[in-house]
């Protein structure tokens, strides 16, 4: 059953549009406040780039703001992400590692950063994005230099370190079955056969109005997740469309909110969803999808979008 719906949020100075501080105060209260949302992730604070900018260098205040106000709310928290190839530190990238070397960097790393943590986090995404659309493994400094031992050295360092959290492997396109799906249970399996710690599949869910997945889509690759014995989140759910908004891409919307959230409503061992910002002008997605927008459910004067009673008829 699900134990959540949260939200994520980023730290102000890490917020993606400026000129907007005249909708924090009303930002703050319904994130924090207006009892909309009982789980936050940090969009960007815990990430490597933060967190150990130069090699030995930790620093987890931009990490902080987000989970010390989760703390004094009471909400659940995902920690995110301790290994991923994507706002990585520069350092880690541009040196030539021997897999000794490599592995030290991994296992430092987690361990100092999920050490700071410790404890807080309901759920750690330990890898993220490892897999290509086929299936098979993306080629990051990780993956070329240790291959899928990475991955196993991350879990394997996370748990001796946060025995309560449940550990993630977490990527985007594993909504609807197919190549990736079957990669990703791939990495799940890899896993319990090591005898490694592993707890969950994130389904991080960036979709797309106009074509969107059924309902026994989402139900189907959910349910390939929970027969491995392992939990399901939606972690990152936005639905993106084309701008600007009608009432047509906002119908197409509010069925496809209405699908992820109702599958993963019906399927046991689907525990939880987070929609990444709740907010239109602080979402990721109109500077990585030009001329897609308004993902999520509260437009820019703070009404809500039609996908809002979607996603209320299917809680
Ligand atoms: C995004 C953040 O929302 C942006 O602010 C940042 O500039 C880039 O990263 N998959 C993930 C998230 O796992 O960490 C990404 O978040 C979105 C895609």
């Amino acid at each position: 059953g699900l134990k959540y719906f949260g939200a994520a949020t980023d730290s102000p100075g890490q917020r993606e549009r400026a000129g907007l501080e005249a909708a924090y105060p009303e930002y703050d209260r319904i994130m924090w406040k207006s009892g909309e949302f009982g789980q936050t992730t940090p969009t960007n604070g815990q990430k490597w780039l933060f967190v150990e900018p130069e090699r030995g260098v930790f620093n987890y205040t931009e990490g902080e703001i987000v989970t010390s106000k989760a703390r004094k709310a009471g909400m659940y928290l995902r920690c995110h992400a301790l290994v991923w190839h994507s706002q990585l530190a520069p350092w880690v990238e541009s040196t030539t590692w021997t897999a000794e070397e490599l592995r030290s960097v991994i296992v430092e790393h987690v361990t100092k950063v999920a050490k700071h943590w410790k404890g807080q986090c309901y759920a750690w995404d330990v890898v993220n994005e490892a897999l290509n659309e086929d299936g098979t493994y993306r080629e990051s400094v990780f993956y070329k230099v240790l291959g899928e031992e990475y991955i196993k050295l991350a879990f394997k360092t996370a748990a001796k370190v946060d025995p309560h959290a449940k550990l993630y492997y977490n990527d985007y396109n594993l909504e609807s079955p197919g190549p990736k799906v079957e990669g990703a249970k791939r990495i799940v399996k890899m896993l319990q056969k090591a005898g490694i710690k592993v707890n969950g599949v994130g389904l991080q869910a960036h979709l797309v109005a106009e074509s969107h997945p059924t309902l026994n889509q989402h139900i189907d690759a959910i349910k390939g997740f929970a027969d491995l014995g392992v939990e399901v989140a939606l972690t990152e759910l936005d639905i993106r469309l084309q701008t600007p908004a009608n009432a047509t891409n906002l119908a197409l919307q509010r069925e496809a909110y209405k699908n992820a959230v109702g599958a993963c409503v019906q399927v046991r061992g689907c525990i939880g969803i987070t929609i990444w910002d709740f907010y239109d002008p602080f979402s990721w997605v109109p500077y990585v999808f030009p001329g897609q927008g308004a993902p999520l459910l509260w437009f820019e004067d703070f009404t809500t979008h039609p996908a809002y009673d979607g996603v209320i008829e299917a809680l």
